[in-house]
């Protein structure tokens, strides 16, 4: 074996899996107000932004080449309802419009889910402290016509709620949106490495957790349920979530389907890298395209990143 690892060059020539930057999709928090940058204390390097000055931060995601943004919203208000999901003049609408603007050829995908909007924190609507199913999707489709109208170019909603892509796909058709595909969040799970995330996006759950509608982590057939579910309901690309310690379910998906398959390394791995390679524990470049390369190796085709624009520099400056 070792005959074809003696040289830099055969090894290029005979590596399986690369990394490209067209493979990157890259995370952002917009929120309202302006000229406003608030970094994220467990997310070294990720801020909350005002949507002047995502533009100005989108501008190296668009010059770098990375294909395609995933915009979260960080809304003015919360009600029970989390009516600034869908509220025309919120942060995420106006940020889906203004890229567009500036960055006709950058893809705009936006989350569709109702957490960072209610005041309770849930991805759905309670009734007797339970998330009601279908009132849910009935908003999550007026959430996602919203994002459509304001210039999204793909959906991809995280809320987990049974039929939630058969509703959205139906709601897009009716309204005039059927060439918006849907980025499914189909294989989600319950998971501990979302913390960051909901330090970032206000999105905690003020009581209980989200093991109603997203998944157990010791379930990996379960996983294969969900997305033939989502693929028969009309999901174009289905999304494994977290990555790192499902990437079996990755593996597994990519194999029983013909679909793209997105993974997403999510806030929490984000943070472990982040805190190592700060303390000089690990060296930064070479976990993460180790990390990313992985990805690759058990299958996705996309991978979302808030280390998008590091490895796009990376691979681009051909350190
Ligand atoms: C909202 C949502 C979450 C993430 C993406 N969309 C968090 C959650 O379900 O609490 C997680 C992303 C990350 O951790 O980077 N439903
Ligand atoms: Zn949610």
């Amino acid at each position: 074996m070792r005959r074809l690892r003696r040289k830099q060059g055969i090894r290029h020539m005979v590596r399986e899996n690369q990394i490209q930057v067209t493979d990157l999709i890259y995370p952002i928090f917009v929120t309202t107000g302006e000229n406003y940058e608030n970094p994220v204390p467990s997310m070294p390097g990720v801020y909350q932004y005002s949507v002047d000055m995502a533009i100005k931060h989108l501008e190296k995601v668009y010059s770098l080449g990375i294909p395609a943004v995933m915009l979260f919203g960080v809304p003015g208000y919360k009600d029970e309802r989390g009516s600034s999901a869908k509220d025309p003049n919120e942060a995420i609408q106006r940020a889906c419009s203004e890229t567009k603007k500036h960055f006709p050829d950058l893809i705009v995908i936006t989350d569709v889910c109702m957490c960072g909007f209610t005041n309770h924190g849930h991805c759905g609507i309670l009734k007797d402290g339970d998330i009601d199913n279908d009132l849910t999707l009935k908003e999550l489709t007026e959430i996602a016509i919203s994002h459509s109208k304001a210039g999204a170019d793909m959906l991809a909603p995280s809320n987990m709620m049974d039929g939630y892509v058969k509703a959205i796909r139906q709601g897009l058709d009716k309204h005039g949106y059927e060439n918006i595909p849907i980025m499914a969040y189909s294989a989600k799970f319950a998971s501990n490495f979302y913390g960051p995330f909901r330090d970032a996006a206000y999105s905690s759950p003020s009581q209980g957790d989200r093991k109603t509608y997203q998944m157990d982590s010791a379930n990996g057939k379960e996983a294969i349920r969900e997305v033939e579910l989502d693929i028969n309901e009309g999901a174009d690309i289905v999304m494994v979530k977290p990555g790192l310690s499902y990437l079996d379910v990755i593996k597994d998906v990519k194999q029983s389907f013909r679909h793209p398959v997105a993974a997403y390394n999510v806030s929490g791995e984000y943070a472990m890298i982040k805190a190592a390679t700060e303390k000089g524990w690990l060296d930064e470049k070479q976990i993460v395209m180790e990390v990313m390369t992985s990805y690759k190796r058990a299958g996705a085709d996309m991978i979302l990143t808030y280390f998008a624009i590091d490895i796009a520099r990376w691979l681009n400056n051909k350190e």
